[in-house]
């Protein structure tokens, strides 16, 4: 049975195993911190894409959705402020020739340290903040060295200085070099809406506040890439920027910390899951900003963030275009008794990772069973997805192929596959066809029998509790709807 300790391989192996999600280019033995959705883990993912948007922009008639392009003009990462400042500090060690950042080395130290020294710890994450803030490498070099904390790999104290390192990638557009240009791979993908704030705002005819909804690849070159999914070089987002009023941030930020915690607890997962974490050191952008923390194998971490970006991209982007990002507002400003008129918006900012949330679902799903008797050892590995989630909803089970009972089977699949995923499979005995719709996550079966054949009933097993009982075939596509909704 996996312990806590080793939860995350134990998903990671079943994963695998069971074609949810395999490491890339696995023959050439991967590449670091790049994955592949095999044919459920596609299914999981577009269930929880589905889910998104649907919260998003369906049920708000005042969101609308946008796909926008990962290549985009150079100087949107420069008027953005990620080509200089999306870096992180890093340190090598020479010995283990493996690279760190800085912060995550001296907090994994003082995690340590805490076990003996609570106020210890936090003495040396209150300076590491401080010397972060300044962008006092030195400092921070010199922070390590009188700690003497060590490379975890080569166990020395032999380390480089702090440099930054650019997260973004480059490659070049055009096919002669010389004339090509430097272009960048997104590294998140708000940028693509804020670019084309005034497009959508226009065609749509949309009045502030409004929101435009993304969900898109993004690219990091993760220097400490590591959890498996948790953190990738290429990776999902779902992303909405909400333009709001100047002056209306506040409201607006509170508001969307609410909706966005409640689509969490929507999933069907329990509150003592999450927790907000709000930042005290805010991004350039920002006037407010936290992350929602779920509680992984690896304990609690940041899986969405909600930030308050002022007007800084859509200013900064018309500083860098030369093209006016205002919108033009003619509600009544009571105080003044004239209309608001011209002003760049606000925006409010939910993004949060899509692998990151297929992580979440699946360290809450991933469920080890004793079912040992005294007659008998058993056990059964089970994902307890939340249906909607499910990548099969009905696995449809013929006791046999023979004597007709395929065909009634098949007759099933082709009366529900048009609403829901089904799935059919006539090998192997019962229980070990049950044992593998558990490991998938399959919250329904119907099995197919003799008795089908006499009085047009079927056996339903529910998953979670293993339950079984007998009813009408024609009843099985509502009761599996019904489950859904
Ligand atoms: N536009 C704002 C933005 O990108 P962020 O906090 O850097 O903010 C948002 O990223 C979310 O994207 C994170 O909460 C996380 O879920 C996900 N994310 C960020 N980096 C990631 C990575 N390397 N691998 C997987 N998910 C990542």
């Amino acid at each position: 049975m996996a312990t806590e300790q080793n939860k995350l391989p134990a998903i990671i192996s079943h994963c695998k195993e069971y074609g949810f999600i395999f490491p890339s280019s696995d023959i050439y033995d991967g590449l670091s911190a790049v994955y592949d959705y095999g044919q459920w883990g596609v299914e999981l993912k577009k269930n929880i894409k589905d889910t998104w948007w649907k919260s998003m922009v369906y049920m708000h008639e005042n969101i609308v959705g946008l796909d926008s392009a990962i290549f985009m003009h150079p100087t949107i990462w420069k008027a953005s402020g990620h080509v200089d400042n999306f870096s992180d500090p890093m340190i090598d060690n020479l010995d283990s020739k493996k690279r760190y950042r800085v912060d995550h080395l001296i907090e994994g130290f003082a995690e340590q340290l805490a076990a003996n020294s609570e106020e210890a710890s936090k003495a040396i994450l209150v300076s590491m903040d401080q010397l972060l803030s300044n962008d006092d490498f030195a400092g921070l070099k010199q922070l390590i060295i009188d700690h003497k904390i060590k490379c975890p790999i080569s166990g020395t104290c032999n380390w480089t200085d702090v440099r930054q390192f650019n997260l973004m990638f480059s490659t070049q557009l055009g096919s002669v070099a010389d004339d090509s240009d430097t272009i960048y791979l997104r590294p998140e993908t708000a940028q693509g809406i804020f670019v084309n704030f005034l497009n959508v705002q226009k065609s749509g005819r949309m009045k502030i506040p409004f929101g435009i909804a993304q969900i898109g690849k993004a690219f990091r070159n993760e220097i400490v890439a590591r959890g498996f999914i948790f953190r990738m070089r290429e990776f999902e987002q779902m992303e909405m920027q909400f333009f709001v009023r100047p002056g209306t941030q506040k409201e607006w930020y509170e508001s969307w910390k609410t909706t966005r915690m409640q689509w969490h607890l929507d999933l069907g997962i329990p509150a003592e899951k999450y927790r907000f974490h709000d930042h005290v050191k805010l991004a350039h952008y920002a006037d407010a900003a936290c992350d929602i923390e779920y509680d992984f194998p690896m304990g609690f971490k940041e899986v969405e963030g909600i930030h308050s970006r002022t007007d800084f991209d859509l200013t900064q982007h018309q500083l860098y275009s030369k093209k006016k990002q205002v919108y033009f507002d003619n509600d009544i400003d009571e105080t003044t008794g004239k209309p608001y008129g011209n002003y760049v918006p606000y925006v409010i900012e939910t993004s949060i990772g899509l692998d990151r949330t297929i992580l979440l679902v699946l360290s809450e799903a991933y469920t080890e069973e004793d079912l040992s008797t005294p007659e008998k050892q058993d056990s059964r590995v089970v994902l307890k997805f939340p249906n909607k989630l499910a990548p099969i909803k009905l696995a449809i089970l013929p006791l046999m192929k023979k004597d007709g009972l395929s065909e009634i089977a098949k007759e099933l699949m082709n009366e529900c596959r048009e609403s829901f995923f089904c799935f059919y499979e006539e090998k192997d005995s019962i229980g070990k066809r049950y044992r593998r719709m558990d490991a998938l996550g399959t919250p329904f079966c119907v099995t197919i029998d003799h008795q089908t054949k006499e009085d047009g009933t079927v056996t339903i097993r529910y998953r979670d509790s293993m339950e079984q009982e007998r009813i009408n075939m024609s009843d099985v596509r509502n009761k599996v709807m019904e489950a859904l909704k």
